[in-house]
């Protein structure tokens, strides 16, 4: 029996600071043997939002003891790591830069291979980590810098269907969730909020919903949430509004994922495979509606478990160990990409006057 790899993940890309190893078993799947992470939350919640320098300093004060922690927890000893998987970008350079500089560090004391990751890539592999996947599929990623429906043909082999063209789904959580007075981050509350509430008080908009294709939008519902906003003057209120926010996005995202199953089939892509992952994939509404929606046009669905949607440094090492054994592996001078799109050749679309 040959010797598994032993992979240890870093992420530092935002308000999370996490470490992970996993190896694989003698079938082929992945195991999980930790996973840390130490979230950020009280450092940036007086700022109501994440202020980049607090989060750099503090992803440069716990990094060494959540990367020991999880070698610990890992049963191993870290010379038996075979290589160090490092987000690379997309994020906030300040701290990219702690885990990426880490990374390079340890595996350059170790002679180890270092690979550095998309953190996009890790969202999209997250699913690995506890179901059989298959290439090719079409990924939806929803988290708070970004909104995407994807094709994915393999590593580093992605085809951008449709995207945003302003605010990220996460984005319109949190910036609702802050109108309404809760506290950062505010996103998950949404979905508690909401289930006090009369979904249908609001008649909220849908931004682009008419147009063909699966781009989205979610910067007018924004705005329509402050006007309404301002008139809160009981809880309930504040229950209504939420409700009618996230009924709104389920509309939007089952008219918009069902553009997108097409555009997928188009592409002539035969696997009828649909992918969720990222942090609003923790959504248990979007979740039962996006089922749903796969039932009824015969795609599988597959979404990563709950604790694995937000951000991780286990999928993270799960990129890593793709990679590595493809043996792509980076030299010790790779950059920190602020900017990282998983489809470089998509043109960037932004702006209400975007031709669509
Ligand atoms: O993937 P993630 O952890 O970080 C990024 O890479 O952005 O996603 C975080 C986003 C936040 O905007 C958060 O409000 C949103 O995911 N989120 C949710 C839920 N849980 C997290 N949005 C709606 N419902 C949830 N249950
Ligand atoms: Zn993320």
């Amino acid at each position: 029996m040959s010797k598994k790899p032993i992979i240890l993940g870093i992420e530092t890309s935002c308000d999370e600071t996490a470490a992970s190893i996993i190896t694989e078993n003698d079938q082929g799947i992945p195991v999980i043997l930790s996973n840390i992470v130490s979230s950020q939350i009280d450092v940036h919640k007086e700022f109501g939002g994440v202020v980049p320098e607090l989060a750099a300093r503090a992803h440069l004060n716990k990094i060494d003891w959540i990367v020991q922690k999880a070698i610990d927890e890992s049963g191993f000893k870290a010379d038996k790591i075979d290589a160090i998987a490092s987000t690379a970008g997309p994020g906030l350079i300040v701290c990219l830069s702690v885990g990426l500089s880490f990374g390079k560090s340890f595996a350059s004391a170790m002679n180890i291979p270092f690979i550095s990751v998309n953190h996009l890539e890790g969202h999209a592999l997250s699913p690995k980590l506890n179901s059989k996947l298959d290439y090719p599929y079409l990924l939806l990623l929803i988290s708070g810098g970004h909104s995407q429906y994807l094709s994915v043909k393999g590593i580093g082999n992605y085809k951008r269907l449709g995207t945003t063209i302003d605010d990220a789904l996460g984005e319109a959580f949190d910036k609702t969730a802050k109108l309404l007075g809760v506290e950062f981050p505010g996103g998950p509350q949404i979905e508690v909020l909401a289930e006090k509430g009369d979904q249908n008080k609001y008649l909220l908009p849908k931004p682009i919903f008419n147009k063909g294709g699966c781009n989205l939008s979610f910067a007018g519902l924004k705005t329509a949430v402050l006007k309404i906003s301002k008139n809160i003057k009981t809880e309930k209120d504040k229950f209504d509004i939420a409700a009618s926010f996230q009924r709104t996005i389920l509309e939007i995202m089952y008219k918009k994922t069902k553009n997108a199953f097409a555009e997928y089939e188009k592409n002539n892509l035969k696997n009828k495979t649909f992918v969720v992952a990222g942090g609003v994939a923790a959504n248990k509404k979007i979740r039962s509606m996006l089922i749903k929606l796969c039932d009824e046009n015969n795609f599988k669905s597959v979404f990563p478990p709950i604790n694995l949607c937000g951000d991780n440094a286990a999928m993270i090492a799960m990129v890593g160990l793709e990679k590595f054994k493809m043996r792509q592996f980076d030299n010790l001078d790779y950059p920190a990409k602020p900017r990282w799109p998983l489809d470089e050749s998509a043109a960037f679309l932004k702006g209400a006057g975007v031709k669509l």
